[in-house]
């Protein structure tokens, strides 16, 4: 069963209607992706794996193709006379390497190959890739979206532009959404160092940006952006606290890195059990222990003309 839902917002777009294919538009960034590709008028194709009795959270004018990223002869059907590919398929949980592997890096290097072979003349391929990206030796999902880059940018020939954005949250996220409940009701957990600083994108403001990278699709071929939300230096956790709660304190729990990989361990082990795939793990407790995870807007913007709109104030805001 296709749940339609309705458009509400509009865009503009500075070029013609595009045939464009969205994998991951069932996602969490999909789902927001999906409305400003419409709203901006054009061709939207979402690949989706067939589930029985699945609630796709497709909108209104966004046509579904169903297939699997494993399987060439799907990938290719849906690819053929298609003008850009926004690869927004990801997975951001795993107990190991081999969980990241196929939506990471061999879904983008079989959809970039079949576009290649059977897209339309000119066609481009933009990679929703991970501010992580750079630091692939810290996890199995660093590496994954690192290699994943990588694969990409092996097929000689195509067209093709990578998003890297930080952390990311917003309507319809649930894992930032958690530390900002808890933050709500007054503990902050911090596995990181207390001087930590990070950045932050607001999905809609991730969105938009992939507009504007369709947009400006010359300035913007073969290469790889960081972007934020406009915060220069990131936020410490003062900011973040202060985001959610205003003037109220809360209180800081160090949770010390041993500590926190027992948990990550005793997850890994629960995960195994009961069959979910695990967010805490080392390689995630490695992640969040990194001193800071900032980045800078200087060449989207310089590019593409993209500039954020909603802080962190605002947006958690609209959350909690
Ligand atoms: N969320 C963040 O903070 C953040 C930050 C930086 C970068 N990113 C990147 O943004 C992308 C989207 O993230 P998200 O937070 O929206 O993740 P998400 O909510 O977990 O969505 C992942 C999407 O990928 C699809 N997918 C995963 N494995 C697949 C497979 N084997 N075959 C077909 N489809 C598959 C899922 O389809 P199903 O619905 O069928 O499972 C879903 O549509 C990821 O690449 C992630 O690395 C996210």
């Amino acid at each position: 069963m296709v749940a339609i839902r309705l458009l509400v917002e509009t865009a503009d777009t500075a070029i013609g209607k595009l045939r464009i294919l969205l994998t991951g538009g069932t996602g969490f960034i999909g789902q927001h992706v999906q409305k400003y590709l419409l709203s901006a008028g054009h061709d939207v194709k979402v690949f989706v794996r067939q589930k029985p009795s699945r609630q796709l959270g497709l909108m209104l004018g966004c046509v579904p193709v169903f297939g699997d990223l494993n399987d060439q002869d799907s990938v290719r059907e849906a690819v053929t006379d298609c003008d850009l590919i926004v690869y927004c398929a990801g997975t951001v949980k795993g107990a190991e390497f081999k969980d990241f592997t196929e939506a990471n890096i061999s879904g983008v290097k079989r959809f970039a190959s079949a576009l290649l072979l059977v897209g339309s003349i000119n066609a481009r391929f933009l990679l929703i890739s991970s501010l992580a990206a750079s630091r692939p030796y810290i996890s199995d999902y660093a590496q994954s979206k690192y290699l994943g880059e990588q694969a990409l940018k092996g097929i000689e020939g195509l067209r093709w532009s990578i998003l890297r954005p930080p952390a990311v949250y917003g309507l319809g996220d649930t894992e930032m959404l958690k530390i900002f409940r808890l933050i709500r009701i007054g503990i902050a957990p911090l596995i990181g160092p207390s001087n930590q600083m990070l950045s932050f994108l607001h999905v809609e403001d991730l969105a938009r940006s992939i507009i504007c990278t369709i947009d400006a699709s010359d300035e913007m071929d073969r290469c790889c952006v960081d972007l934020h939300d406009g915060q220069l230096g990131g936020y410490s956790w003062s900011d973040i606290i202060k985001a959610v709660r205003g003037n109220s304190i809360a209180l800081r729990l160090p949770i010390p890195r041993p500590v926190a990989n027992i948990l990550a361990a005793l997850n890994r082990k629960t995960a195994e059990r009961l069959r979910y795939s695990p967010m805490l793990t080392e390689g995630k407790v490695r992640e969040l222990s990194q001193q800071e995870w900032i980045c800078d807007n200087s060449r989207i913007t310089e590019k593409t003309g993209w500039t954020p709109r909603i802080d962190l104030i605002e947006g958690v805001g609209q959350l909690v």
